[in-house]
């Protein structure tokens, strides 16, 4: 019989339990988001603490952790301020340039000359949308639900999709071609899955 060590969070160091956090609960999709500051700075960055919600209204969550400085990350920001944001989905060959919008830029700066990535007006949200991306959402703030303090803390960022967008060759009779588009995912430390590349199973739900 297998063995375990019990682990209480409140005895294990801020890594640790990021590490036990990130290395346990993979893969994880990536939200790759994008907002406006109220002065107009196109933000980029990628959340991979990251799940669908609902179908109705159709609903996503992501968390934007708290940083040890009093500044939050822009995002955050952003997303309080204008209860606006597009969710962009990210493919493999967006792996570097999701990657180089990670950076700690200043709130001055936009992460998109940096990304390489273009820019695609939204319908109904004014943050702008990721061109290269094969699958991108548009969506309203519904509520942000806070769970500690300071670093490490969560910030539980709660959206209604008002819009989606799906490459046109991804999309037939009302369904996302789930053989076809293959999203990057995001494992512990440093490491990342391209699920184009693993073998793909068939798993029908108990009827
Ligand atoms: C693949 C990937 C996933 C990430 N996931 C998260 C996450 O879920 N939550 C978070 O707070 N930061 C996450 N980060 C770090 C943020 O992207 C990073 O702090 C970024 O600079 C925040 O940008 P902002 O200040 O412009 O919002 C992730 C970084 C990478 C590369």
């Amino acid at each position: 019989l297998a063995s375990f060590v019990s682990l209480n969070p409140s005895e294990l160091s801020g890594v640790a339990r990021y590490d036990l956090l990130v290395g346990s609960i993979q893969p994880r999709p990536i939200a790759f988001v994008s907002t406006l500051s109220p002065a107009g700075i196109a933000n980029l960055a990628p959340f991979s603490y990251f799940m669908p919600g609902g179908s109705n209204p159709m609903s996503l969550c992501f968390s934007v952790s708290g940083t040890s400085g009093p500044r939050k990350k822009d995002t955050l920001t952003n997303i309080e301020a204008t209860g606006e944001f597009c969710v962009n989905l990210l493919v493999r060959e967006m792996a570097n340039g999701m990657n180089a919008t990670s950076f700690p830029f200043d709130p001055i700066t936009s992460e998109w000359p940096a990304s390489g990535f273009h820019a695609a007006q939204s319908i109904l949200v004014a943050p702008p949308r990721v061109l290269e991306s094969p699958v991108q959402l548009e969506c309203r703030l519904h509520q942000v639900v806070s769970h500690g303090e300071g670093s490490g803390s969560a910030n539980y960022v709660v959206g209604e999709i008002v819009m989606a967008h799906v490459r046109e060759d991804l999309w037939a009779s009302e369904t996302l071609n789930g053989d076809a588009f293959r999203p990057i995912s995001r494992l512990g430390g440093e490491n990342y899955l391209d699920t184009a590349i693993p073998e793909l199973f068939h798993l029908p739900r108990p009827s």
